[in-house]
């Protein structure tokens, strides 16, 4: 038990929500790290931890990265995020009523706490969720949700590589740009396609490669083999597969001059930052790029916005990664240093 009460003293969040399931053994853990902005919106992971206290310190952690991304992508939202830390993955019958119990409680916070899926999650189990709570995004079509995020993901990136070229070459102009897109699952099959609209010169990548093959021949790509990724010559470097892509062994052999993708944690560690920085290899924070999702789902299923608010939304996106990067260059700061700069300005209610 100290375990938990060491991580409480040493929070800098507003309220974190604990409740032991004994039916299935699992802990429940909701951490709204930030209301300053507005509710506080996170996804619902479920995971195995080694013990509860991981569980707890992972949603705190991770509510902590939602206040600045909500933040900097101006949303009027807080930061927050829950943990279903349970035993074993729970199916069938034993998940449902899980799901139903989890649903209750954050019902019970009366939408201080907003949620979506995360590891582990799917819109099918936040349609349970959702049968009793009212602050559930990502709910499948069928049951009225606003779908698959990957579409307001992908988007929000197309308009971040852009904004990248444009910083660095005065021009958002994609026809003949070499683009290399790894990972092309939800988010990166609809970036790749986009960027080719866009006349990109493609390039794409996945482990499964007959999903590389078919993406490449329906866009005109090229196939690069996973392995081979890091060191292929490409003006722009989109990960969309797996995290920590961006390390102290990668770095020195990337042959781009952009790294801008939709991973979550693309940096290994927080030194990666700087390795890019003193590279001259301009970097587009994940957490800013990438955020074109929660967009989606907090602004068409809980602000009620249409797709060409979406859109103008999705576009700001680009305009954010132009200040972070300006204020990089002014101050001679890594880009991931420059945005955290932009979010904590923007840590206060919007007007
Ligand atoms: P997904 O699971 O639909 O697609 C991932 C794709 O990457 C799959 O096709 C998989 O085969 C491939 N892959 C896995 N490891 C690979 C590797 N080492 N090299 C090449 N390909 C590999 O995932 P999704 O939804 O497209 O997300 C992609 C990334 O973007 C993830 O890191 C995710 O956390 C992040 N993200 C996604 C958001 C969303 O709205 N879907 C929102 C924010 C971040």
């Amino acid at each position: 038990m100290t375990a938990f009460e060491d991580l409480l003293r040493a929070w800098d969040g507003e309220q974190a929500v604990i409740r032991y399931d004994e039916p299935t053994g699992a802990w429940m853990f909701v951490c709204v790290h930030s209301t300053v902005r507005g509710p506080a919106g996170g996804g619902t992971r479920m995971r195995v931890y080694p013990a509860a206290a991981d569980g707890l310190a992972d949603a705190m952690r991770l509510s902590a990265g939602m206040t600045l991304k909500l933040a900097v992508a101006d949303a009027p939202f807080g930061g927050g995020k829950a943990v279903l830390a349970v035993p074993s993955l729970p199916v069938g019958a034993e998940r449902r009523r899980l799901l139903l119990r989890y649903g209750e409680l954050v019902e019970s916070l009366g939408g201080t706490f907003r949620t979506a899926a995360d590891m582990n999650t799917s819109a099918a189990d936040m349609d349970v969720v959702a049968e009793r709570c009212a602050y559930v995004y990502g709910r499948s079509e069928a049951q009225g949700g606003g779908g698959d995020s990957g579409r307001g993901t992908a988007r929000g990136v197309f308009h971040g590589i852009r904004a990248c070229l444009r910083h660095l070459e005065g021009t958002a102009e994609l026809a003949g740009r070499a683009v290399l897109v790894q990972g092309l699952g939800s988010v990166g099959a609809r970036l790749a396609s986009q960027l080719a609209e866009g006349g990109a010169n493609l390039f794409v990548s996945d482990v499964d490669g007959e999903r590389a093959a078919e993406v490449a021949q329906e866009l005109g790509a090229r196939v690069i083999p996973p392995e081979q990724v890091i060191g292929t010559d490409a003006e722009v470097f989109a990960p969309c597969a797996v995290g920590g892509v961006l390390a102290a062994e990668s770095v020195p052999r990337l042959r781009c001059r952009i790294v801008a993708g939709a991973a979550n944690n693309q940096l290994a560690t927080p030194e990666d930052a700087e390795r890019l920085h003193a590279a001259g290899i301009l970097y587009a924070p994940d957490y800013v790029i990438n955020a074109g999702g929660v967009l989606q789902l907090l602004g068409i299923e809980d602000l009620g916005w249409d797709e060409e608010t979406l859109e103008r939304h999705l576009e700001g996106i680009g305009t954010t990664l132009l200040e972070i990067f300006a204020l990089a260059d002014l101050e001679g700061v890594s880009s991931e240093r420059a945005a955290e700069q932009v979010a904590r300005s923007r840590l206060t209610p919007p007007a």
